[in-house]
């Protein structure tokens, strides 16, 4: 798949069906998510793949916008140590773990972390150090369907040469 294409077809997935999601490509998701750029080339992240079942229900539990997680085969966590720009870091990884799923046949969700009320529960049930931030949570996996592309502000609205 070209680049172009993973950026401009990739859509928030909120169902899967029930096949795992292989370990090997799971491996070159977080491969591509820490190659992301970082302010002072810090790379303050850890990610935490998520696969059981009971913990998958946990985090659907914990997480109010993201109750489908319990029902995914995978779920990504992003965790930044608290450093100046954990939360531009954390993104920029969360971004590059999108993009690679959708390169890679796989449908993925960024469910919020940073800024949630559920961040210190989610961050405990997976025994992240105490000083760590959940930046992002991601279930992922396979979409039978494509959901229809949710309207975007158009490239003339947004894009301004030289001046606003
Ligand atoms: C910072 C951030 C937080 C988000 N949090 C949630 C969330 O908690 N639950 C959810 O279902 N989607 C969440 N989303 C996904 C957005 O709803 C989705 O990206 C948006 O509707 C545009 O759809 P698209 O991703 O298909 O282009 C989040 C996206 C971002 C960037």
């Amino acid at each position: 798949m070209q680049t172009q294409e993973a950026l401009t077809e990739r859509r928030s997935v909120r169902t899967f069906n029930a096949k795992p999601v292989p370990s090997n490509l799971i491996e070159i998701i977080i491969d591509c998510a820490r190659h992301a750029p970082t302010a002072r080339n810090v790379q303050p992240w850890d990610f935490v793949i998520v696969t059981k079942k009971e913990t998958l229900k946990i985090l659907g539990s914990l997480a109010d916008n993201g109750r489908f997680i319990a029902e995914s085969p995978c779920c990504i966590a992003v965790f930044c140590s608290d450093t100046k720009y954990y939360l531009e870091d954390g993104c920029a990884a969360t971004e590059n773990i999108l993009i690679a799923a959708e390169d890679l046949g796989l449908s993925a969700c960024w469910v919020a972390g940073d800024k949630k009320p559920y961040c210190d529960k989610v961050r405990d049930s997976l025994g992240a150090p105490e000083d760590y931030k959940l930046v992002s949570l991601i279930p992922l996996g396979y979409s039978l369907d494509k959901p229809v592309m949710p309207s975007k502000r158009a490239l003339k609205e947004v894009m301004h040469m030289e001046r606003y």
